[in-house]
């Protein structure tokens, strides 16, 4: 990858973007070919996937542009179908380029997998039972899956806890802590529990009910932090700007828009919306599972016991704007969708990718250029102004515009302030 600032994107035909971007990434057509038209799953190929399939759904697939993650260049691609997401992260990022980009790390692949053990004749002695034989159950889990451990994956840990006040009483609870190396683990993770469930029975004299991977993947985060220029986010400072913002109002603005995300949970769960808009469409494209990394996310963001922002911004001592954030990350390259699905794999080799660590690290940087965007925008002109001009489009395309319709009904909607159906379809009518 030679650079991920590719000048005029934005303004170049659809095949056009494709070259370019090949040449960018030094990728050939043939590389990319998964990204155009059909969305690079076929009908056939979807009825391996799920069952009674008919068909398939297309995204649009948006590249973000001028990311450095790590001193690395990265084209970022993202499936969404959000107006102002691609365009923010890749602004926002390319904010961040002026102080290197984004320092990203990746915590060991480590995923927990949960055994509920019912019906415990002794809960204390049958949790100090297991953890007697802890290196024996460990041995035992490690050889489970032979590709994992040849990989250095397998089984780490082994905890064990008493829940006391469920609903229906006491039992216990066992985790299986596991390194999945590439994978997402959910499988690997799965099939070790129910394999060791039988051994946990004989231990306990109970009986392994739940044998499933937690998506509370708290021991396996990514982390991102850039520093934003002080001077980089005046906003409007152009003569012809009505309401103008020096660098040092914008960075203000944007760390109370956080702290209002800290304090309260109604903010907190919309500001986290927003950085799962860069993770989710960026999860999507690498054929990885967003659920999953939504339901981490959020979980995490509670663990205090008070949800709040997954993300922190502040300043540092020259003044500049400074942002982390801190998340769950169990995504991987290998197995299930990512391998499967030709635009998927196409998008790993564009990021030029080669483990899951590398792929978690830039996720979390553009959820955390996301949040950037957005607060960027709601702490000076508000969001609408940006979404208006896409968003325009869709309305115009919903009202039936076709073909250079679309963009003059939109234009027009823009220029009167009313981006709305039944106006799209006056216009229309006009
Ligand atoms: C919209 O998809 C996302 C935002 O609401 C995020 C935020 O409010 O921080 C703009």
């Amino acid at each position: 990858m030679t650079t991920s600032r590719i000048h005029g994107f934005y303004n170049l035909p659809l095949d056009e973007r494709l070259t370019e971007l090949a040449n960018a990434a030094g990728l050939s057509a043939a590389d990319l070919e998964a990204f155009t038209l059909t969305g690079g799953l076929a009908p056939n190929q979807a009825d391996h996937m799920v069952e009674n399939a008919v068909g398939t759904f297309g995204l649009p697939l948006g590249i973000g542009l001028n990311f450095i993650v790590n001193g690395r260049e990265v084209l970022v691609p993202m499936a969404i179908e959000e107006p102002s997401v691609v365009a923010g992260a890749s602004f926002m990022a390319k904010l961040a380029r002026a102080a290197g980009g984004f320092q990203a790390e990746a915590s060991a692949p480590e995923m927990i997998g949960q055994m509920q053990v019912l019906d415990v004749p002794d809960l204390p002695k049958a949790r100090q039972a297991l953890l007697e034989q802890k290196a024996n159950l460990l041995a035992e889990a490690d050889v489970i899956d032979p590709v994992l451990k040849k990989l250095g994956g397998g089984a780490r840990d082994l905890e064990v806890r008493v829940i006391e006040d469920s609903p229906i009483g006491s039992f216990l609870v066992i985790h299986l802590i596991y390194d999945v190396r590439d994978a997402m683990g959910a499988n690997a993770v799965n099939t070790a529990c129910e394999k060791l469930a039988p051994r946990v029975e004989n231990i306990t004299g109970g009986r392994v009910h739940l044998r499933i991977l937690s998506n509370l993947a708290d021991r396996r985060l990514a982390r991102a932090r850039c520093t934003i220029p002080v001077n980089e986010m005046a906003f409007g400072r152009d003569e012809s700007e009505a309401h103008p913002y020096t660098g040092e109002q914008v960075r203000d603005g944007i760390i109370a828009a956080w702290a209002f995300a800290a304090a309260d949970p109604y903010r907190a769960a919309t500001h986290n919306k927003g950085i799962m808009n860069g993770v989710d469409a960026v999860v999507i494209a690498t054929g990885n599972d967003w659920r999953a990394i939504e339901a981490g996310a959020h979980a995490y963001a509670a663990r205090s016991g008070r949800y709040t922002s997954l993300s922190t911004w502040g300043k540092d001592a020259d003044g500049n704007l400074t942002g982390f954030l801190e998340m769950p990350m169990a995504v991987g390259i290998v197995g299930g969708a990512t391998k499967v699905h030709p635009t998927a794999k196409a998008a790993l080799k564009l990021m030029g990718v080669k483990t899951a660590a590398k792929l978690a690290e830039i996720i979390v940087s553009v959820g955390l250029a996301q949040n950037l965007a957005a607060l960027r925008a709601l702490a000076t002109e508000g969001i609408q102004r940006g979404h208006m001009s896409l968003h325009a489009r869709q309305v115009a395309i919903a009202a039936g515009a076709t073909g250079d319709m679309i963009e003059k009904v939109a234009v027009q909607m823009v220029a009167e302030k009313t981006v709305r159906i039944d106006r799209a379809e006056e216009i229309l009518k006009e």
